[in-house]
């Protein structure tokens, strides 16, 4: 059974930067009434109250009431929030934040909170938030309606996002359109509610164990883990071994590719059980015996090819592959090998150069 606020845990990340947390408070984010408040959204879905104070006395208001337009709330001079109230978690509840900017940590373009009841499959309390798309952060009370009550069917999660598309009013300006907000808002509603229904479904059939024996970097290891685990997870998380990194998680960037029997895979969307009685080798397991680099790691320090501790990993592994291929490899054919593996900040040159050492080292000694 899920507790707790997890959609409030979610909007803290992306702009709960190192300096924000050295100075920001909860309170202040609130009181600030941006129409894009992070940490609002999902108060509103939780039905937060506040406490406001001033020298007369406390008074308390939902948090609904409290935001006024763009910068402005129901503060009356000299009165100050001196504390955010929670109801408990109670009953068969989920939640989950999502939101969109233009990078990671800025203002959203648009967010989406969203809490579900469930009783035997149907939503028997809903309640969704939305962040940037109104003057106010805005309960999407109107979509509610369209899931309280219901399955949360296709049909049902097709209704909600063309309701909460009707229901907001965004502008346009320096961040975003109107129409791409729009478009956003119905999107992340309909996102939201899928994350939930399927958290649902997870719970109500918990993931099958199964036992996965192979062989990693030369030695026997055998794991017992949820099926549907990925290679990677279990690599980082139950095999400690930490060398081969997440970047997208979803077989975009290649951060994460090691070899399956001396192919080179994304392990982040390869299952775990497929690995059953394969070789499998990590950048940890490219060292030769005696703990010296191989001659594709020695290359890429030599050449500056080794440029971040996230791209570089999966670089060496593919670069490892194709000199298996292609001993020989020009510089088209070095850049075709690595077009899945993405360094989204420094360039390709001195990379490519370090394939290219490499080749020329590995001739020489005629190993990897
Ligand atoms: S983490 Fe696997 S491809 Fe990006
Ligand atoms: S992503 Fe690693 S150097 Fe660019």
């Amino acid at each position: 059974m899920p507790t707790g606020y997890p959609a409030l845990i979610d909007s803290m990340r992306p702009f709960g930067s190192r300096q924000i947390r050295n100075m920001a408070t909860l309170g202040g984010n609130l009181c600030n009434a941006s129409p894009g408040a992070d940490a609002a959204p999902p108060l509103l879905v939780y039905e937060a109250t506040v406490e406001l104070r001033d020298r007369n006395g406390t008074r308390e208001m939902p948090l609904e009431d409290f935001f006024v337009g763009p910068g402005e709330t129901a503060l009356r001079p000299g009165e100050v929030m001196t504390a955010i109230l929670l109801p408990p978690p109670h009953g068969d509840v989920r939640s989950v934040y999502l939101r969109k900017g233009r990078v990671k940590m800025d203002v959203a373009t648009a967010s989406v909170a969203a809490l579900v009841e469930m009783d035997g499959g149907t939503c028997v309390r809903a309640r969704l938030a939305a962040g940037a798309v109104a003057p106010v952060p805005k309960r999407l009370i109107a979509t509610e309606r369209q899931v309280a009550g219901f399955p949360l069917d296709d049909a049902v999660l097709e209704r909600a996002s063309a309701e909460a598309a009707d229901e907001i009013s965004p502008i346009t300006d320096v961040r975003s359109t109107a129409e791409y907000r729009r478009h956003l808002t119905r999107v992340l509603v309909r996102r939201a509610l899928e994350r939930l229904r399927t958290a649902e479904a997870r719970e109500r059939s918990p993931p099958m164990r199964t036992a996965v024996a192979f062989e990693l970097n030369g030695h026997d290891v055998s794991v017992e883990v949820d099926a549907h685990r990925s290679l990677l997870d279990v690599l980082r998380d139950v095999l400690g071994e930490t060398g081969t990194k997440e970047g997208c998680g979803e077989g975009e960037c290649g951060a994460c590719t090691v070899l399956v029997d001396d192919v080179a895979v994304v392990s982040c969307l390869f299952p775990v059980c497929e690995a059953e009685g394969a070789s499998v080798t990590t950048v940890e397991g490219l060292f030769a015996p005696g703990g010296d680099l191989s001659p594709v790691q020695r290359a890429y320090l030599e050449f500056g090819g080794t440029q971040c501790g996230f791209c570089t990993p999966g670089m060496v592994m593919a670069s490892v592959a194709l000199l298996a291929e292609n001993p020989d490899p020009s510089e088209d054919e070095i850049r075709y090998a690595l077009l899945g593996n993405l360094c989204r900040c420094t360039g390709y040159v001195q990379i490519v150069e370090s394939v290219r050492a490499a080749a020329e080292l590995m001739m020489e000694g005629s190993q990897r």
